[in-house]
């Protein structure tokens, strides 16, 4: 049996709006979901055990179940007991390049991976809507992780529905290395302060308007208008995130006076990220970014948007 490598990509929210709470604890989206070429690999072989073993060295990766690509191979072992049986267990190594707890779903991409890896190792031929099922189960980013591109996410961010591709445009991304924002924390102070005003106020959930503002964003991204995309992008999550964290917001703030076509947080942070034209624009921002801040812990990358998702090498 064969080793295969994956190539699993990170992504951005280009447009992220929270319009209710739900029953379940999540809330309900409307977002505009991209996949960028900073992507992490990751190799799984047969070992010949009963075990799944995961190999990284990045200080920040567990190596437990509480790593969601170790809890994927986990899902998949429950899910299909007969191809484990027959195939055993597997060695999962992760050579990490997408940073840690950084509103980039790495997390859930790596998952992604597994899934797709164990499909083909195991030759199960599961479709992509069954790939994605699986992958609700696991996070909500997890669907979307798996096919990638450009899409609009609905529900807690599961429900998928492709639009044109976007892979035009090029970013650069700035991070904090000391910065980890967690996501649980940034959507339940959401819900405090804006949700259950909202239903004190009104008594009813958040109206739902999103189809009012993603409207000229899916418009835009259909007729690749750059200068529309940049004009509207938009994060709820940076109304939490950005007053908590003052060194995000003030290298938000730098990076939006630099220019590109529009800067934003992306997910629930702390990575930021500016829409650039060309790989030339993205570049120079990045160069004025870190002379301006000079920081040690400040990480930046130029990165392509992406039309893929989980990729076989
Ligand atoms: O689905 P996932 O495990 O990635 O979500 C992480 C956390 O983010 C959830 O536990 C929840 O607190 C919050 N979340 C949410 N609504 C969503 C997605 C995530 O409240 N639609």
């Amino acid at each position: 049996m064969k080793p295969y490598t994956l190539i699993a990509p990170a992504k951005i929210n280009l447009y992220l709006e929270i319009i209710g709470d739900r029953l379940d604890g999540y809330h309900e989206l409307v977002m505009i979901l991209q996949s960028i070429e900073l992507a992490d690999r990751l190799e799984i072989r047969p070992n010949g055990t009963q075990h799944i073993r995961l190999h990284c060295d990045h200080p920040q990766v567990p190596l437990d179940a509480t790593n969601l690509a170790y809890r994927a191979a986990q899902l998949m072992i429950q899910e299909f007991p007969t191809a484990f049986a027959n195939y055993g267990g597997i060695d999962i190594t992760l050579d990490k390049r997408i940073p840690v707890a950084a509103g980039l779903a790495g997390g859930s991409t790596n998952a992604a991976a597994i899934l797709v890896g164990l499909d083909l190792m195991w030759e199960l031929g599961l479709t992509l809507p069954a790939l994605r099922r699986l992958g609700e189960k696991l996070g909500s980013d997890v669907p979307f992780c798996i096919g990638g591109g450009t899409a609009i996410a609905t529900g807690r961010g599961e429900k998928l529905d492709p639009i044109q591709d976007l892979d035009n445009l090029w970013v650069v991304l700035a991070k904090y290395n000391s910065i980890a924002v967690s996501t649980p924390w940034a959507y339940q102070t959401y819900k405090k302060q804006f949700v259950e005003t909202y239903i004190r106020d009104h008594g009813e959930v958040l109206s739902r308007s999103s189809e009012v503002h993603s409207g000229p964003f899916v418009q835009a991204i259909t007729q690749k208008n750059g200068v529309k995309i940049g004009e509207l992008i938009h994060n709820d999550l940076e109304k939490i995130v950005l007053p908590e964290y003052p060194k995000v917001a003030q290298l938000r703030d730098i990076l939006q006076q630099l220019g590109g076509l529009g800067t934003m947080m992306s997910g629930s942070g702390p990575t930021v990220f500016t829409l650039c034209e060309s790989k030339i624009e993205a570049e120079t921002i990045k160069k004025q970014a870190k002379e301006m801040i000079n920081d040690p812990d400040l990480e930046f990358w130029v990165t392509q948007l992406s039309s893929s998702g989980i990729q076989v090498e």
